[in-house]
């Protein structure tokens, strides 16, 4: 594990406990006092939430509703959603929400008002009063993402609990797990085992190429499909969807290292690059491309329940498919010298796979740039916030996250490790990232689902 992830878990970890206090809490006559026979209850279906805060609050699950000096979580009739109301009353503290989701934001609201110990989940002392008082309070947007770059580092699951976890007090709902780069492939599928069982390792007998000279020590890892049913159900509990990400049809070259015939037909040059063949995209003319695909998004659809698959579309060095006769001769049906038309036709094909399995894409800025992608997908804005006006413009849910904001890979000051070819900002500026004062106009905003801090794990120097 490389320091910088270390260094955003820490930020998460030490920055939780100074959250703001919820919306606006009216205060109420008195206080409630955690004793000896302070428990949790909860309606059925929030059972497993009251599990999770028995840990956090090291007091016991009771099994009726009623009776005085309990934590009491309630799901109320109504539309779901992730609004919460926080009652803390002398004899009782009770959390109401429409949703598991709200109920989770309600718990983290009261979290913030005991003691940071909550957080090691050390128990409550005997004697901790909270002043009574009511607060309601809903997040103002529904994508609250994070996404991890678990291509380039692999990433265990224990440490994927952690982030999880870290995230869930921020909350955080939405984790883009970015699953396949070019250095390397973290998720087992089943009908093509070699993809993560050959992918998901560099150096050593790989044919993927290492980083940091390892060439002699084999190294990574990968999900198989049990692993990540887990922690999506981890997640879940904690309010938070995995949106998984297969990058296509660029920074694909592990995938072509393992599986050279879906790259583009020309004999690469390797003479410069010390044998390594870079060839990063899919071929866009090989029919049985499309076959292979159907059966990996088959899967990923099949094991995520999450509504959107992340299908990249960045950083398509689009060079290689006008040095391929086939991608040439497809221009040429197509009607286009452009080679991004190439990239629009395989998008397109992408999409229709998830259609027809219910799913949308969602997708990186690049693959929306000419507008004739379906407005059924989101967009991912990363390039800069020129991007994120861009598909909001064209009508695009948009997910803001420009780099020199949002990429916690870049470093925070000079002193420290880390990109700079971003920018070099701290989390005040995203915080502080206010897209009303960005120049996005009222009609923009409403295509706006929310924002998206993003930690790839690519080495630097
Ligand atoms: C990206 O940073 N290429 C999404
Ligand atoms: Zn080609």
């Amino acid at each position: 594990m490389k320091s910088p992830l270390l260094l955003l878990l820490s930020f998460l970890a030490f920055s939780a406990a100074a959250q703001p206090a919820p919306g606006p809490m009216i205060p109420r006559e008195g206080a409630f006092v955690f004793g000896p026979a302070t428990a949790l209850a909860a309606d059925e279906a929030l059972l497993p939430l009251a599990h999770y805060a028995a840990e956090y609050l090291g007091r016991p699950v009771r099994q009726q509703m009623t009776g005085t000096g309990a934590v009491v979580l309630t799901l109320e009739p109504g539309e779901p959603s992730e609004a919460y109301r926080l009652e803390i009353a002398p004899d009782y503290i009770r959390i109401g929400a429409t949703s598991p989701g709200g109920a989770f934001n309600g718990l983290q609201a009261l979290f913030r008002l005991l003691p940071p110990e909550v957080y090691a989940q050390q128990g409550i002392p005997d004697g901790t009063a909270l002043a009574c008082g009511i607060a309601a309070d809903r997040p103002k947007y529904s994508y609250r993402g994070m996404m991890l770059d678990v291509a380039r580092t692999w990433v265990e699951v224990p440490m994927l609990k952690r982030f999880i976890n870290l995230l869930s007090y921020h909350n955080i709902n939405k984790l883009h797990l970015h699953l396949a780069d070019d250095d390397g492939w973290r998720i087992q599928i089943k009908s093509h085992p070699e993809l993560a069982e050959v992918g998901g390792f560099r150096g050593g007998d790989s044919p993927v190429a290492p980083v940091y000279g390892k060439w002699s020590e084999k190294y990574g890892g990968y999900y198989t499909q049990d692993e990540m049913r887990s922690l999506i159900e981890y997640a879940a509990l904690r309010n938070i969807e995995i949106i998984p990400e297969i990058d296509l049809p660029g920074h694909s070259r592990c995938i072509g290292s393992v599986r050279p015939e879906i790259r583009c037909n020309y004999p690469p040059d390797t003479v410069t690059t010390a044998g390594t063949d870079y060839r990063s995209a899919w071929c866009v003319a090989r029919e049985e491309n499309y076959v292979l695909l159907e059966e990996i998004l088959g899967e990923i659809c099949e094991l995520f329940p999450s509504p959107y698959i992340h299908i990249g579309g960045d950083e398509v060095e689009v060079a290689q498919w006008k040095k391929c006769p086939d991608c040439r001769a497809m221009m040429k049906r197509l009607g286009t010298v452009n080679p991004h038309r190439l990239q629009d036709y395989f998008m397109e094909r992408l999409a229709a796979m998830l259609a027809a399995r219910g799913k949308r894409p969602a997708v990186w800025n690049e693959a929306a740039a000419s507008g004739t992608f379906t407005r059924a997908s989101r967009v991912h804005g990363w390039a800069s916030v020129g991007a994120c006006h861009a598909a909001t413009a064209k009508g695009y849910r948009t997910v803001i996250m420009p780099s020199e904001c949002f990429y916690f890979d870049m470093r925070q000051t000079l002193r420290e490790e880390g990109h700079s070819w971003a920018s070099i900002f701290d989390a005040r500026r995203t915080y502080e990232f206010d897209p009303a004062a960005r120049g996005f106009s009222d009609r923009q905003l409403r295509h706006v689902e929310g924002f998206e801090g993003a930690f790839w794990t690519e080495i630097y120097t």
